[in-house]
């Protein structure tokens, strides 16, 4: 036994053989030591070893012995915050918090010189929420937060309500959960694209020690779903099994080991004898679609005789007729690239069974309520023997409207009684989690000489991948308000998502909007070049506007229509910023060319699907308030919004209402946390909760006096009657009485749906022989409504910017000719770091909706969508050459660039 010392505690315990120091922590309890990556990418993991910072997972466990550890845990002294703790906290310097325990434990570390040059001292701790500026708002000791005043939450810029937990590594996320008697799950995974599996010897896997079980597809229910999560589960194709005889992707799941130890069920893993027979493969979807390509799934899964999962299309007007009447024509082929999540928790579930008799799951998932009803489904139960929910949740972004680990470990739990964990590595989320749908987009407009357009059409190929799981939704989506966004008589549109040997695509914030806004926004900017009309008047004179039919492509009338409009000041914006300027230059040499570029977006808030959400609410006997929701938080800020709404509604302080959400079993029922819902579904069931919650206090209270209801008004922590003040503890009192229980629940349903808007502007300088890019002013304009706190709703948008950067500058999955990811690792597949990521000024259009809750809008999904098309409209007005394939890396730019020169 050897000794260590963690956070002041000595602990005798010995590490496993080859133990990382990471792992090690974990195993005494000391959760907030995160994983991003285990590979000594991301920063995650982060500790003091005597006073310096290392990632842990690389630091061998023994190295720790005889020296002193601190971890997030052991900054605080005697419960107070350190002063880099209380900067995090007044900057509110996270989003999901995941990254926070290990961005801390860096930068108490730093020099005051270091402190000058953030992008190098920060180099190895990695964010995926927040595009760095509120963690160099910390840096700074800018206080970001406002008082929590009664009757003032609606727009004040209140913390994160667990702000505390998340600065000092007391929040629990997903696996931080110690457990008697875990097992472990691990799976292998295919190593071809396509091929049928002949046989799985496990004797070799059964044979290690620790291994307690081997799952293959013979042992699996034959029950086909969708790893997709929406309300309607009829919108996406039945076309995954648990373990399936037939790989159709390289990384696809081909058996499951279940052991004492994670070691133990990798070694397993390894030990497996898989005899594959190989199969002809396809990735390019528009090759999977001739004759004679070789087909994915059975007939009945495809439209047509080919591998088309869905085909959509339209035509409003006539757009033959509008191009004869254009002066101008358009075309061209636009494409994005495939991209991941990269939210920095990894997908993980733990399963076990109650003393209830019943099956817990505790998952990072942004749809537990769905989830629990398909799994349900493929373990043929009823959904009450089910309790899914979720601790806090490292991040989403899409990724985890998926069901991908929590079928397993239910199964194998179900199967061994006895709890059961998978935690997925980073390797893993590249090759065996959705993905951005990859698509290619031809657009053809058709305009008159003063700038109006005639006709709009497109072509969308959508490679959905191996499964069709958010190939019907995302395409849709792709097909939609890029379009509607722009009033034309005449638009026309078909696109086919289509099944081939690439890892699937999945939901993916913009969720399919997001391609073809690229497309849509790069080939107005060439219209606008050919008429030699500034890009802004463009689009002045061509977006749709108050009174228009919000129509892309099909006649049948939306539900979508404008709650509020403030397109118009989002361009003025970001027209008068970019003009001003902010005073950097380009550097100095003739080979820097500089240029600027516009692009706007529309977002319809929500999906034109069902979707649903509910709240309850209840006084509590000490006069304060329990609120709980469905929603997922996962860095969205939807509990501290949907606090704030109550509050503002009960006139009250934020922190006078404590919340649950995501909980099948603790709270009401949600659809899911994810496209742009959590305000205008969520928030607006929060908002009838809480105005259900005012009418019951205050008919309550005016039975009790005998004052008429009109002269009766809550005043934070009490209501007023007349000339009497009753607290809201008394009146509870008083209710517990006569059974009066001051309880209520509502729900929202989404329909109409209102519409967002935003515009980006970017200023760059750009090598003509390098290929490198700066960008050097980027200004960012939405329209939200009103935010309901300004500084997350900021901190949104500053996440979103920052990832569409990383998807046009940075961000670029690899995959060889057979289907392989070649760089599924952060160091070789990277996202955005402190140094890649640009100031964005943001700035918010002044309008009050007329449909979201409180007049607010949604906000945190469609920052991304404008970015791309900026930057390639920037490049084009810089060099003249358009680059209309993602991503802009250098090495794409130089040879484009040495071409056109
Ligand atoms: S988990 Fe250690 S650096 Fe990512
Ligand atoms: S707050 Fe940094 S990864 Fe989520």
């Amino acid at each position: 036994m050897t000794h260590f010392q963690v956070n002041g505690h000595r602990y005798a315990a010995k590490p496993a053989a080859g133990q990382c120091l990471r792992t090690f922590l974990r195993d005494l309890d000391v959760f907030g030591v995160k994983k991003g990556c285990d590979a000594g990418d991301c920063g995650a993991c982060t500790v003091h070893i005597d006073g310096k910072p290392f990632h842990s997972c690389l630091v061998p466990a023994f190295r720790g012995e005889g020296r002193e550890i601190t971890t997030i845990e052991g900054l605080a002294i005697n419960g107070e915050l350190h002063p880099m703790q209380q900067a995090f906290h007044d900057a509110q310097a996270f989003q999901c918090g995941y990254c926070t325990a290990g961005m801390i434990m860096t930068a108490v570390t730093l020099t005051d010189a270091q402190k000058t040059d953030l992008p190098h001292a920060l180099k190895g701790n990695l964010c995926r929420c927040t595009g760095y500026r509120s963690i160099n708002d910390a840096l700074l000791g800018t206080c970001n937060i406002e008082p929590d005043e009664a009757g003032k939450a609606l727009g004040a810029s209140l913390p994160n309500p667990f702000t505390d937990a998340i600065v000092t590594g007391k929040a629990r996320y997903t696996m931080d959960l110690a457990i008697e008697g875990l097992l472990h799950l691990k799976v292998l995974r295919s190593p071809h694209a396509h091929a049928r599996i002949i046989s799985i010897d496990r004797s070799a896997a059964l044979a290690v020690p620790g291994v307690v079980a081997v799952y293959t597809w013979e042992d699996v229910p034959k029950r086909l779903f969708s790893s997709a999560l929406h309300e309607d589960h009829l919108v996406d194709p039945d076309d995954i099994l648990l373990l399936d005889n037939v790989a159709r992707f390289a990384g696809q799941r081909v058996a499951a080991v279940v052991a004492e130890t994670e070691a133990a069920a990798e070694a397993g893993c390894r030990a497996l004898h898989v005899e594959y027979e190989i199969l002809p493969a396809v990735f390019d979807p528009v090759l999977a679609v001739q004759p004679g390509a070789p087909l994915l799934h059975d007939k009945d899964l495809v439209t047509a005789s080919n591998n088309i999962f869905c085909t959509l299309q339209g035509e409003i007007g006539d757009v033959a007729k509008g191009f004869k009447e254009a002066d101008v024509l358009h075309e061209q082929t636009y494409s994005t690239t495939r991209v991941q999540h990269v939210h920095l928790e990894t997908h993980g579930s733990i399963a076990w069974k109650g003393e209830d008799d019943r099956w817990h799951i505790r998952t990072s998932s942004q749809a537990p309520f769905a989830a629990q009803k398909k799994l349900a489904y493929i373990m043929g139960i009823p959904p009450r023997d089910l309790h899914v929910f979720t601790e806090r949740v490292g991040g989403g972004f899409g990724g985890k409207q998926e069901l991908v680990s929590e079928d397993l470990v239910l199964f194998a739990t179900m199967k061994l009684g006895r709890p059961v964990k998978w935690e997925w590595s980073r390797e893993e989320e590249f090759i065996g989690a959705t993905t951005r749908h990859q698509m290619a987009t031809r657009v053809r407009i058709g305009a008159r000489k003063d700038g109006t357009l005639t006709a709009l059409d497109v072509e969308v190929f959508s490679n959905t991948g191996a499964y069709g799981g958010h190939g019907g939704e995302t395409l849709a989506a792709a097909m939609a308000s890029p379009i509607a966004a722009y009033r034309c008589a005449n638009k026309k549109g078909i696109g086919h998502a289509v099944y081939t040997n690439m890892t699937p695509g999945g939901g993916f914030r913009g969720y399919g909007a997001s391609q073809t806004t690229f497309a849509v926004e790069c080939a107005i900017d060439e219209v606008a070049r050919l008429l030699d009309i500034d890009p802004f008047e463009m689009r002045r004179r061509n977006v749709v506007r108050p009174g228009d039919n919000i129509e892309s492509i099909w006649k049948e009338p939306s539900d979508a229509s404008f709650g509020s409009y403030g397109i118009g000041e989002c361009l003025d914006i970001v027209e008068r910023e970019l003009r001003k300027g902010n005073g950097v230059t380009k550097p100095e040499g003739a080979e820097w060319a500089e240029g600027q570029g516009v692009a706007m977006a529309m977002l319809e808030c929500g999906p034109p699907t069902e979707h649903r959400s509910g709240a309850e609410m209840r006084l509590l006997p000490d006069g304060t308030y329990h609120l709980a929701c469905g929603s997922t938080e996962m860095g969205n800020g939807i509990t501290t919004a949907h606090k704030q709404i109550a509050a503002s509604m009960m006139g009250t302080r934020v922190d006078d209402i404590d919340i649950i959400n995501a909980d099948t079993d603790r709270t009401p029922y949600d659809t899911g946390t994810f496209a742009s819902t959590g305000v205008v579904v969520g928030g607006k069931a929060v908002h009838l909760a809480a105005q259900a919650m005012s009418d019951d206090i205050i008919g309550f209270a005016s039975r009790t006096t005998g004052v008429a209801i009109e002269q009766c008004r809550l005043d934070n922590d009490a209501v007023i009657c007349g000339n009497q003040r009753i607290s809201l503890r008394e009146l509870h009192a008083e209710g517990a009485k006569v059974d009066h229980r001051f309880a209520v629940s509502r729900r929202a349903y989404l329909s109409p749906r209102t519409i967002a808007f935003n515009v980006q502007g970017v200023r760059l300088a750009v090598h003509r022989v390098t290929g490198e890019i700066r960008v050097l002013h980027s200004v960012h304009a939405a329209d939200i409504g009103r935010p309901i706190n300004p500084m997350q709703c900021r901190g949104q948008l500053d996440g979103a910017v920052a990832m569409g950067y990383g998807w046009a500058l940075v961000e670029n999955m690899v995959h060889d000719d057979q289907g392989h990811m070649v760089n599924p690792q952060l160091r070789n597949c990277r996202i955005p770091t402190f140094a890649d990521t640009p100031h964005t000024d943001i700035f918010f259009a002044d309008t009050v909706d007329l449909i979201g809750p409180l007049g607010a809008k949604s906000q945190g999904e469609c920052g991304i969508n404008p970015v791309a098309p900026a930057v390639s409209n920037a490049l084009a007005n810089a060099t003249g050459v358009r680059f209309a394939h993602l991503p802009f890396t250098p090495d794409r730019l130089f040879a484009k660039l040495a071409a056109a020169q």
